[in-house]
């Protein structure tokens, strides 16, 4: 019997529309589109709620903060998940409410959190024993708290995105006893706490771990009620699940996903009375799928190369600070030929294998052994596909590069601008000459 063919999940550009935009705003771009990240947004809504009727589905902002694209996930009822003031501001200018804002992080800064309750922020995410200490003068103001748990699983992961485990900076461990003291001394002081979170890790393919710590926060909140009267109304088991980068990642559907965590979190919590909102605030598996980055190719380059013989490979004008996650994760990506520079040339005579790098002072191996026409010339369009999530909101002006803009494709095939590239004009503005250099 042969394996039914991987259902294609991910966005990307046809010829003609790589075409067009390259030539309206230029390269390299990020390309979302719009129909595809809402559907996206309702696949994995529907399958939560299929399962946890009253469940939460909360947008993890820091997978793409881009002002539009918190709104549209806004729109489609998610609430708003924040990692820092300026994701923050990004959702209030979105036309978010304060109130449907969650605000993570675990070194919070006093201004952030005094920013945070002024607004009237819903929701903070205490993560360590100073924050408690810190903001129990804001007890009254409204906002609610939950407490952030280690609850020591070890996902199979990038050991840079994961942090369920034991040895995290993140939140209060369950095993040595400091999230038991985290929710007496924050109930001691007021506080309206209203629950628990974890978040074990990300690019999750095997849900293990993320099945795992859901089962265990659920068996903590079960504990804290006999222990001490605690009634969890509220549990949140982060982001994570994993996308498709390459063929070769085969993440689990949205549905059978959330239907097996919410299992494994009513069976710890069978018949202890508790009968908590169920929430989760992914980011990658939203917004990931639904984007794509267009490069244009610079130059093709034959080089000898030990034990291969030859490597080829092909510059394109972007890189390291459009997409620092290869450098960071050793990510890999599948990369397409999306349009010819010259559309009337011969066939492409089969396929070769390069190396795609970037344009920065690194000797950056951007994508490596990739499969892409022989005939790959400079001027031909490059199409990374799924790079909707931790590309636009991780790049940087490294080698003083303008991040590159991004466009938004609308379901009629139109596309508006809803980031610009960056000017050199403000990359420069906060340069100070001082006087006393003149
Ligand atoms: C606390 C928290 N929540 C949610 C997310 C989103 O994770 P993902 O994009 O893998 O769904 C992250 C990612 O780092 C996180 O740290």
């Amino acid at each position: 019997m042969t394996a039914a063919p991987l259902q294609e999940t991910r966005f990307r550009l046809s010829e003609q529309q790589a075409r067009e935009l390259a030539e309206t705003y230029g390269t390299p771009l990020y390309v979302v589109d719009e129909a595809h990240f809402r559907q996206r947004i309702r696949t994995y809504c529907d399958g939560f709620r299929a399962v946890a009727p009253t469940g939460e589905l909360s947008f993890a902002t820091k997978a793409n903060s881009t002002v539009a694209l918190i709104k549209i996930a806004y729109q489609e009822g998610c609430s708003i998940d924040v990692a820092s003031e300026g994701e923050f501001r990004a959702a209030l200018m979105a036309g978010v409410p304060a109130s449907a804002c969650h605000l993570h992080g675990n070194n919070k800064q006093i201004g952030e959190l005094e920013t945070a309750i002024e607004a009237g922020i819903g929701m903070i995410v205490l993560d360590n024993f100073e924050e408690i200490e810190c903001i129990a003068k804001f007890a009254g103001h409204g906002t609610k708290f939950v407490i952030r748990l280690a609850p020591g699983v070890d996902p199979v992961t990038h050991a840079k995105i994961s942090t369920g485990q034991a040895d995290t900076k993140f939140g209060f461990n369950i095993m040595d006893g400091s999230g038991e003291r985290a929710l007496l001394r924050a109930i001691e002081l007021g506080l309206p706490v209203i629950g628990f979170h974890c978040h074990v890790g990300s690019q999750l393919l095997d849900p293990e771990a993320q099945i795992s710590g859901g089962e265990l926060i659920a068996k903590f909140a079960a504990e804290m009620k006999v222990r001490h009267g605690f009634e969890t109304t509220y549990l949140n088991v982060g982001g994570g699940l994993g996308v498709r980068y390459t063929d070769g990642d085969v993440p689990m559907s949205h549905a059978d996903y959330c239907r097996e965590i919410v299992v494994a979190i009513d069976k710890a919590l069978a018949d202890t009375g508790l009968n908590p909102k169920l929430a989760q605030e992914p980011g990658r598996s939203l917004i990931g799928e639904s984007g794509v980055t267009l490069y244009r190719v610079g130059s093709v380059k034959i080089v000898p190369a030990k034990e291969i013989g030859t490597r080829t490979y092909v510059a394109v004008d972007g890189g390291l600070s459009d997409n620092p996650r290869p450098a960071l994760y050793g990510s890999k990506y599948t990369v397409e030929r999306v349009a010819r520079k010259r559309p009337d040339g011969t066939g492409s005579g089969g396929d070769r294998t390069y190396t795609v790098s970037g344009k920065h002072c690194e000797t950056d191996k951007l994508f490596g052994d990739v499969q892409l026409p022989a005939d790959l010339a400079a001027g031909d369009l490059l199409q990374v596909l799924c790079t909707g999530a931790y590309n636009s909101s991780m790049a940087s002006n490294y080698n003083r590069y303008p991040r590159p803009a991004t466009a938004l494709i609308f379901r009629d095939g139109s596309h508006t601008l809803i980031q610009r590239r960056d000017t050199y004009e403000e990359m420069l503005a906060r340069e100070i000459l001082p006087k006393e250099l003149a």
